[in-house]
């Protein structure tokens, strides 16, 4: 049987928590988490969320920056709406129960950082670990909510719409389609055990999908489950080819995934060769605080040039006691690895870290199909263009996922519940004993990403890149229909999909924007000021 709610939640970081929480109120809400509750890129957030928030900034300067950073691919009316709507969206953070950081010399004043790119200081944070706090207060008040039910392991496998059901069925498929569940993997339920969810309204707020590269950030949970789901919808995707490399991941043997936060260089923080030559300066008058795509390219550059593994990030000009305030949590997990960054360098490396394009999405966070909706890092809203401004995306979650919820209670009434759903058919599937194979490809994609479609890219590389997801593509794809369904078996699928997509945006794009920087065609082109939009139907 069918399970039924008013709305579907897929994801449980400040985005689909902040839908949650806004449309609970009005239905019965039914979020689904494929990890632990609280596990998202969301609880990984360091530097904090920008807002406009001291009377020497202003809106006009937000708005700016971000247009800037965004090389001419923002949507001007996405980043007025983010932006103008920020500290209202910030206050209510405040009120659910987020303590953000005050200042030590003024108690009754929130701290602000500044970051590269930002032409004020107007980050809120919460010491170095944000997203922890925010997370914290917006499960506390979930998990408080009578209308809300929080399935943790739980994966959404596919949606399911109106189109492919009807197709299914040996009917005429409709016009216009319309989303009415999805299909949801209970992990702990064992291999195959598939469930299906019907709902008046879906939401995808699956994040990131940094783990189609090598390196990255981001943790297990970002592979792009909710991109791929929707691209299998039919749902238009745009500017798969913007993906932020962060310029500062820790580099250590045992610890590959840990940010060092670009607020660190906002405190003055010098990246330096092992000479203790400080290069930044010669690239850009910005130098450490130029916008990350710039600084990540100058390390790679760098690292390439003199065969080095890791450039270094020096913070030694700040006094242990203003580290230990600023800094407590980054500082503590360093002196456990053998790093004092109180009296030596921190060795960085760029990792990949943010997907800006995704599900092409309203103003309203509405996908191209109806009742579908997707919010935070898996939207393409418009509000990041070619390249993310640091610590918008925290705003984007909740500014994005709170006009999501408006709608979707306004149209609730006016929504049947859907009915008829067929269960999973797993066919003939049968477990697998080669579960390698999963391993392995994982493992290929992830480096072959890395290696022909990262920070610099070449249009022979993407090609060599598309020839070897082509065919990764179809053994996947076989493996995906024999065997019994498991958590990494979806998540590869999910992966490939990801991959393939970033693959095509790049090569589409014949010109260096933003993040996306081709040897082939090393300059801006202003025949490309359009997003890069797929579709699978198309
Ligand atoms: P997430 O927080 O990633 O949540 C996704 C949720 O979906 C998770 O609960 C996941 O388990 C679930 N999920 C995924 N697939 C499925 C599926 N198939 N079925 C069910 N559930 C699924 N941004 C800032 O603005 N400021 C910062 O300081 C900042 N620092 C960052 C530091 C790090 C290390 C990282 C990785 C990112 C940082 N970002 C920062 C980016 C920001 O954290 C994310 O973009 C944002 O939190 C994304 O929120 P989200 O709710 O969209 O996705
Ligand atoms: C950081 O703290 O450097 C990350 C900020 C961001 O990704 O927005």
């Amino acid at each position: 049987m069918a399970r039924q709610t008013d709305f579907l939640v897929i994801g449980s970081g400040v985005a689909g928590m902040w839908f949650a929480l806004r449309a609970a109120d009005h239905g019965r809400v039914t979020m689904i988490t494929k990890a632990e509750p609280q596990e998202s890129n969301s609880r990984y957030a360091q530097g904090g969320i920008a807002a406009v928030w001291s009377d020497e900034d202003n809106f006009d300067n937000h708005v700016q920056d971000t247009l800037t950073a965004g090389a001419g691919l923002c949507r001007r009316d996405a980043v007025e709406q983010t932006v103008r709507e920020g500290p209202a969206r910030v206050r209510d953070l405040i009120d659910v129960g987020t303590r953000f950081t005050r200042r030590l010399d003024d108690p009754d004043v929130y701290d602000l950082h500044r970051e590269g790119g930002h032409s004020h200081r107007r980050i809120l944070h919460a010491e170095d670990f944000t997203g922890q706090e925010i997370v914290r207060a917006l499960h506390e008040a979930c998990v408080e909510h009578d209308n809300i039910t929080l399935l943790d392991h739980h994966m959404a496998v596919d949606l399911v719409t109106a189109r492919w059901l009807a197709r299914r069925r040996g009917q005429i498929p409709p016009e216009d389609d319309v989303v009415i569940g999805a299909y949801v993997l209970d992990q702990r339920g064992g291999p195959g055990s598939v469930q299906t969810y019907v709902a008046r309204c879906t939401v995808l707020a699956t994040g990131g999908a940094g783990k189609v590269y090598q390196f990255t950030t981001n943790p297990k949970i970002a592979t792009g489950d909710g991109i791929a789901m929707a691209w299998r919808a039919g749902a238009r995707i745009a500017n798969m080819e913007f993906v932020q490399f962060h310029p500062t991941c820790l580099y250590h043997d045992k610890e590959h995934s840990f940010l060092v936060s670009e607020a660190l260089r906002g405190e003055g923080g010098r990246l330096l060769l092992p000479n203790g030559h400080r290069f930044m300066p010669d690239i850009d008058e910005r130098a450490e605080l130029a916008p990350r795509d710039i600084v990540a390219r100058a390390i790679d550059e760098q690292l390439k040039r003199h065969g080095l593994d890791c450039a270094l990030l020096d913070m030694t000009h700040l006094s242990k006691a203003e580290v230990e305030h600023k800094f407590p949590n980054i500082h503590a997990r360093l002196l456990t690895l053998g790093i004092d960054m109180t009296t030596g360098p921190i060795p960085v490396v760029p990792a990949a870290h943010y997907m800006c394009g995704g599900v092409q999405t309203t103003l309203q966070g509405e996908s191209s199909i109806r009742n579908l909706f997707v919010v935070g890092e898996a939207s393409c809203t418009g509000l990041h263009g070619a390249n993310r401004l640091a610590s918008n995306s925290l705003l984007e979650a909740v500014v994005f996922a709170q006009h999501a919820a408006e709608q979707c209670v306004a149209r609730l009434s006016d929504v049947p519940m859907p009915e008829g759903l067929p269960e999973w058919d797993s066919g003939t599937a049968v477990d697998s004993d080669e579960r390698v194979v999963i391993k392995q490809t994982w493992k290929e994609i992830r480096a072959f990403m890395w290696n022909y479609v990262g920070i610099v890219r070449t249009h022979r590389r993407l090609q060599r890149a598309l020839r070897r997801i082509r065919l990764v593509k179809d053994e996947v794809n076989t493996y995906y229909w024999d065997f019994q369904m498991t958590g990494d078996l979806v998540e590869l699928r999910n992966l490939v999909n990801v991959a393939d997509m970033i693959i095509k945006c790049s090569l589409k794009r014949r010109e260096s924007r933003g993040l996306h920087c081709t040897m082939d065609f090393p300059k801006t082109d202003p025949r490309f000021v359009a997003d890069t939009v797929i579709q699978r139907w198309l």
